[in-house]
């Protein structure tokens, strides 16, 4: 019995293989082309916290392995997948940032043939491998529903057109050639499921913050923390500008709502549905998010709970180099996602966790502080 998880050395991807491995008394197979690794590398950035290489991450636990393997490759996908014959895949890996891929068309169309390749792969090899019973679960993102102005549905939509009702899948509302490739994604999946009833769960996973889980403490074996303007996401990117006595820049007016997540119950969800299963029946969506928080509120909160570090956070705005609007008020439902995790961690004790890891590598951070903006806001 092995769960497969992909993506295995990044952010979500390392503690989430370690969460499996002590929970579950089955083989754990992480697998990565430490591609995240050279991504930091080339934007000029590193890691805010030191990471152990994969040998030294897997040999952590028993029953942990890692593979070193291209999942654009549809042979090394097909060789994994006939070995390990997993019951179980947690698609964790991608090209997952918005910036790098709108940098130009190479990157673009890297990104996206990177992102598409792996989940075709990984879905044709399932059934290639007769695997058709394993559970596919794939982290998406809540940018494939773009920012509508209704509440969000946790999962689709029901359109009306001349008189008469539906329910469609929602359409691909993607505000970046990242995102886009989500909603192919979520797209693939559902044919997968309609053409030979793969059973999928397509988790939509908001902005996640954080650093540590209850493992990666434990153990001494931390996630990766990025914070440059390309790979930091707003919460730990704000977070690092604090620990760094650097002003938290707010993208214009910084009103609009975003959804977030801890990394505690990004990774407490996607357990619970490994453990769980699937019930066979068709595609399940989850809004893998605690609430939108405005970026304005984000930083006050930032500079409020800064103040049990003693670090004097101040606030500034900056040109917005996004397309969006900057007062949308977003709302998102979310209930079966919070039966995944039960009580989720408050935004506040988010911010705490971080900053109190990351007061500890203040000196890397400072070192870089001329990432945390694009070079167009620089000038
Ligand atoms: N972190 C977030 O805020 C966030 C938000 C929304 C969605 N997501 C999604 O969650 C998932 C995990 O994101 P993350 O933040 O851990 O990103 P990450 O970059 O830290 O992890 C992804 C991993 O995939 C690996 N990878 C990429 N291409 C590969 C390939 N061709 N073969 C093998 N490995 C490959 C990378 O090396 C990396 O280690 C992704 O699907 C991402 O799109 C993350």
């Amino acid at each position: 019995m092995t769960v497969l998880v992909t993506g295995a050395d990044g952010y979500v991807g390392w503690p989430t293989a370690l969460r499996l491995a002590r929970r579950l008394d089955e083989r754990v197979v992480g697998v990565d082309n430490l591609a995240r690794r050279d991504w930091v590398e080339d934007v000029g950035s590193v890691s805010a916290v030191p990471v152990d290489d994969p040998e030294t991450r897997y040999a952590a636990e028993p029953n942990l392995s890692f593979v070193y393997a291209d999942l654009a490759d549809r042979d090394e996908v097909q060789q994994l997948l006939d070995v390990h014959e997993p019951h179980t895949v947690v698609h964790a890996a991608a090209q997952p940032s918005a910036p790098y891929s709108q940098i130009n068309g190479e990157r673009a169309l890297y990104t996206q043939r990177n992102n598409l390749s792996m989940n075709v792969n990984l879905l044709h090899g399932l059934k290639d491998a007769g695997l058709d019973d394993t559970h596919f679960i794939e982290t998406t993102t809540t940018g494939v529903y773009g920012a509508p102005e209704f509440p969000i549905p946790e999962g689709g939509a029901t359109m009306e057109n001349q008189g008469e009702r539906d329910d469609v899948p929602f359409p691909a509302m993607g505000g970046s050639w990242y995102h886009v490739t989500k909603s192919f994604d979520n797209a693939n999946a559902r044919l997968a499921n309609t053409q030979w009833d793969q059973p999928v769960s397509d988790l939509r996973t908001a902005i996640v913050y954080g650093t540590e889980t209850d493992e990666t403490e434990e153990l001494g074996l931390p996630t990766r923390f990025d914070f440059d303007y390309y790979f930091g996401t707003v919460v730990n990117r704000f977070c690092a500008q604090a620990v760094a006595g650097y002003p938290l820049t707010v993208y214009g007016k910084g009103e609009q709502r975003k959804p977030m997540v801890g990394l505690r119950d990004t990774v407490e969800s996607i357990a619970t549905l490994v453990e769980d299963g699937h019930d066979g029946e068709g595609v399940d969506v989850y809004n893998q998010v605690t609430r939108p928080v405005a970026i304005v509120e984000l930083a006050e909160t930032i500079q409020e709970v800064g103040e049990e570090f003693d670090l004097d956070v101040e606030i500034t705005h900056v040109e917005n180099p996004r397309e969006e609007d900057e007062e949308h008020q977003m709302e998102m439902e979310n209930e079966r996602f919070e039966e995944l995790v039960g009580e989720p961690q408050s935004l506040e004790a988010g911010v705490r966790d971080v900053l109190t890891t990351l007061t500890r590598h203040r000196d890397r951070i400072t070192a870089r502080e001329d990432r945390f903006l694009p070079e167009v806001l620089l000038d």
